[in-house]
Formats: structure tokens, sequence, C-alpha cells
């Protein structure tokens, strides 16, 4: 059972947090229609393919209006974490989908960080946030965003990051943006080799100053390219579920996880977008330990490993470990990843 190990989640969008219930009750409190078709049945989502998904996941975050729905959905996803055992997560914030909705760069943050504070409160659960740029929405986008998040500095935004289709632009054309985020001390992810190639791993670490890589699985196609990145120590944020379910896999045994492992890349298990997905953190610990018989002392690595890749402060990071270490007892043989 997995359910009471501590659990961390490094990766998920909270747009993309939202299941059809949500999306449904905030739609109907901001007297929007819901888009057409954007559900199959009461509690699914429809899409297909990648392409697909991004779509739906854009026209989903067109429901969320207001301070309060960000304020909700953090809220409520930290909350349903927290049940399945998680200690962190550290949430996805897309100002680009924030400003389609009408909403500036400080009151979609000010509603995240509200949900946040409740759910510590509540539920002892930490929370921290990433701002990312779309990269289909371009390099001058990147930089407005970049540009209000170094105007408008909050401890709980602990990094920058990029998502959206991996096929749109170059990674250097974003280089810009991503120098001025390192530059103002915030840590660096970009989402690659999620649909792409190892080539798209390569040109993230190449331009981009990534301290993590969201995804990146496709690496394994390049043995060079899985040694350097265990080399240089560059965290994975691994999400299989969302992998499969984009049919980028056939399911948990062709998926590259345990060759990554073993390869001795720094990987971490996460949610990406619930809903869309049909998993949850907890549900990703459950899998990966039945799908490849992970032990406890490995399912807790992964946790240490996301802990200590985190981009919170040190101060936050020292006493998630210590919460970690109080569960494992000071076990000699739980000492991170295998
Ligand atoms: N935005 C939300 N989920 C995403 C994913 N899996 N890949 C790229 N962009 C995303
Ligand atoms: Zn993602």
């Amino acid at each position: 059972m997995t359910g009471q190990i501590p659990k961390a989640d490094l990766h998920c969008h909270l747009e993309g947090t939202a299941a059809p219930r949500l999306i449904r009750k905030l739609a109907a409190r901001n007297r929007l229609e819901v888009p057409p078709g954007l559900f199959d049945g009461d509690d699914r989502f429809a899409w297909n393919g990648f392409p697909g998904f991004l779509d739906a996941y854009d026209r989903a975050a067109r429901c969320i209006r207001t301070v309060r729905d960000y304020r909700d959905i953090s809220y409520e996803y930290l909350t349903a974490c927290a049940s399945e055992g998680a200690i962190y997560v550290e949430v996805f914030l897309s100002p680009d989908h924030a400003a389609e909705a009408g909403l500036s760069y400080a009151e979609h943050l000010a509603g995240a960080i509200q949900g946040i504070e409740d759910a510590e409160r509540d539920f002892g659960i930490v929370g921290r946030i990433i701002i990312i740029c779309v990269r289909h929405f371009g390099p001058d986008s990147a930089m407005k965003i970049v540009d209000a998040m170094v105007h408008d500095p909050h401890p709980y935004v602990v990094g920058f990051g990029m998502a959206g289709n991996e096929l749109a632009y170059e990674c250097a054309d974003f280089a810009p943006a991503f120098a001025k985020a390192d530059a103002a001390g915030l840590p660096c992810t970009a989402h690659a080799g999620e649909v792409a190639g190892p080539e798209s791993v390569r040109a993230a670490m190449d331009a981009l100053p990534v301290r993590r890589i969201g995804h990146g699985i496709r690496a394994v196609e390049d043995p060079a390219l899985v040694a350097e990145l265990a080399k240089r120590e560059l965290l994975l944020e691994v999400c299989p579920g969302s992998n499969i379910a984009l049919g980028i896999y056939a399911d948990h045994q062709q998926h590259p996880l345990p060759r990554l492992l073993e390869a001795g890349c720094r990987v971490t298990l996460n949610s990406d977008d619930p809903p869309f997905f049909d998993t949850s953190i907890g549900r990703e610990y459950a899998r990966a330990a039945a799908a490849y018989g992970f032990d406890d002392d490995t399912l807790l690595g992964f946790t240490r490993t996301a802990i200590e890749g985190s981009f919170a402060d040190d101060e936050t990071r020292a006493k998630l470990l210590s919460r970690l270490n109080n569960f494992m007892g000071h076990s000699p043989n739980a000492e991170g990843q295998p």
C-alpha cells in the first residue's frame, strides 16, 4: 500500500488540475456557457492527441475567471494531494491563460497564493509556484511574463518554466526570457522530450539555464544524452500517466522510467494534468509500485529526490526533508534513490 508514503509533486499545471465538476461549477458561477464538446459524459474531458489535449486545456482554462476561482482550484488540488499523502506540491501557473480570462498577473497569483496558504493551514501540505510561459504563444509573451515576475516577486514564486507545444519555435528563441529569470535568481525548468525526441532535450539543455526538464523521457532514445543528464544531475520531472494517456507509450511496461533510473538519472513521479489523464499523485506512486515492483524505499527515494530538486528555499526544503526523515524513522537503507 502506497497511501501512507509521503509524496511530492513537482510537475502539475494548476489550470489542468480542475476536474470537469469544478470547471462546470466555475462556469456557472461566472455565468458562462461550458465550451461545447469540452466533456465526454459527466466527468471526463474530451480530447484526442496532443494538440487536441492542449486545445481542451485552453478551453477549460477560459472558465477560470476570478481571483476566487484560482484560490478554489489551488485549494482543492492541494487538499486532494494531502489526502493522498503528499507533503509538497509545486504548481505551474500560466499568466497567459489568466490573461486570456481577463485576470492580471497579480490577480491570478493572489488567488493561487490564498489557496496555498489555506491548504497549508488546514492540511499541513506545502505548496509553491513556478510561473510558466507557453511555448506556442511565443517568445514575446514569455518575456512579458518574466518582466511581470521579476517586477512583482513573491516568496512563494520559486521558479520559471515553459510548457506548451515543444514543436513550436526553437528553444533558443526563449533564451533571453530564461536568462532574465535566471539572473533574478529564479531557477528554471522546461518541457522537452515529451512529444519530440532527444534532440529537443538537448536543445533545452544547451540553450536554456535549466536545472530540471519537464518529462525528458524521450532522452532514452539517445544513450549518450542519458549519460549526460545523469552526469549533470539534471532532474527529470517524469509523468508516466500523462505519457501513457497521450499515447507516447502504450503502457508502464513500455515507459522508460525504470531505464532512466537505472542509468543514474534523477527522476521524480508527477501528475501533470490529473483529470485529463485519469491520474493523481497518489495513483502515480501506486501504479509505478504495481508496474515495476518498487518497494517503499524506492518510492520514498522519489519523494526525497523531488524535495532536494524542488525550487523552494533552503529552509522549506530542510523542513520537508525532516518530515520525510521522521516518517522513515531514519531508516539506514532509505537514503535516496537506488
Ligand atoms: N500544458 C499542460 N500540460 C502539458 C503537457 N503535458 N505538455 C505540454 N504543455 C502542457
Ligand atoms: Zn506538463
